[in-house]
């Protein structure tokens, strides 16, 4: 019997996998619907102060290699999520409320009531990279860790934050240190890889409406980057702060690789969009079967045991 079950924070999780705040995560149905699946936790969407539509049509758009969204953080508002919470617990996984924010002012505001409604877990969203006129706070360490600093003492369940990809290791030293001076409990890593552009060669047009095309690019294409920042941090830290690796998984051998390089879970948003509540039992499937044949009986003997030459 191979073992899938994870620990973060403290936190008992049944599985390994989860959604990404994000996908099919936004209404009660959604989020109930995560609740009756083969997920290990149920993540919400990341919620602001007042209800969003978010942004114009077309806002999401897959292709061979994986998606571009600019959804704009479409959501019920802080108070709607805070009264469902304690309903989405009687399915007897972890429930992870994602905060996020239009401004600096809006964080703590979010984390009190939220922290009140007892989520598992909070994650607090410093990547959001399609808010029009809005940078990604992830990018600005002083602004993080004022941010951080702020809604620590709001939240007493573990606190986690959900980072943007970085591409230097300069900036993920700069990152480690502000999240290391903050009380983070655990890490989401990443967000989408903010403003690609995707191309319709045929209509010689953009795909999405909003940003005048730009969007944050999920799915099999940004493993390579996922998998850095996860490696990156987890030395950063020792392994000593749990990482949730989120980004390019597709497959059972994509989760092992996250799981290699230091993931204590995974999250998955493009191929949850793209198949379906289902992708959580076929991902099982294919890593207990990875896990099988190298003769490993749980995730934790293969955390972060990722070799270099
Ligand atoms: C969005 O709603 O635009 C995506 C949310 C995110 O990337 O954090």
């Amino acid at each position: 019997m191979i073992d899938l079950s994870t620990t973060i924070a403290g936190v008992r999780f049944p599985s390994c996998f989860m959604n990404a705040s994000g996908a099919l995560c936004v209404t009660q149905d959604e989020l109930e619907a995560l609740g009756k699946s083969g997920a290990g936790a149920i993540v919400t969407k990341s919620m602001t102060v007042e209800p969003r539509q978010g942004n114009p049509v077309p806002r999401y758009h897959g292709f061979p290699g994986g998606s571009i969204n600019s959804m704009g953080l479409p959501n019920l508002g802080y108070r709607a999520y805070a009264e469902m919470i304690p309903h989405l617990k009687r399915f007897g996984k972890p429930v992870i409320a994602s905060v996020a924010g239009l401004g600096e002012e809006d964080f703590p505001i979010i984390a009190e009531v939220i922290n009140a409604a007892q989520p598992d877990l909070i994650e607090v969203n410093l990547s959001c990279p399609n808010i029009p006129g809005k940078p990604q706070i992830g990018y600005d360490p002083e602004t993080s860790e004022r941010v951080l600093k702020n809604v620590r003492p709001k939240i007493s369940v573990p606190m986690g934050v959900k980072l943007p990809p970085y591409f230097d290791p300069a900036h993920h030293e700069i990152m480690g240190k502000v999240l290391g001076r903050c009380g983070v409990d655990f890490l989401n890593m990443i967000n989408s890889v903010g403003n690609g552009l995707v191309v319709d060669l045929e209509r010689e047009t953009v795909v999405i409406k909003p940003k005048g095309g730009f969007g944050g690019l999920g799915g099999r294409l940004i493993k390579p980057v996922a998998l850095a920042n996860v490696r990156a941090f987890y030395k950063l830290f020792a392994g000593k702060i749990p990482i949730i690796g989120t980004g390019g998984i597709v497959e059972g051998s994509d989760v092992f690789e996250h799981i290699l390089c230091g993931a204590s879970a995974i999250q998955v948003g493009t191929v949850l969009v793209e198949e379906g509540l289902e992708v959580f039992d076929r991902l099982e499937a294919e890593l207990t079967a990875i896990l099988m044949g190298k003769g490993y009986r749980s995730i934790q003997e293969c955390r972060g045991r990722l070799q270099e030459l």
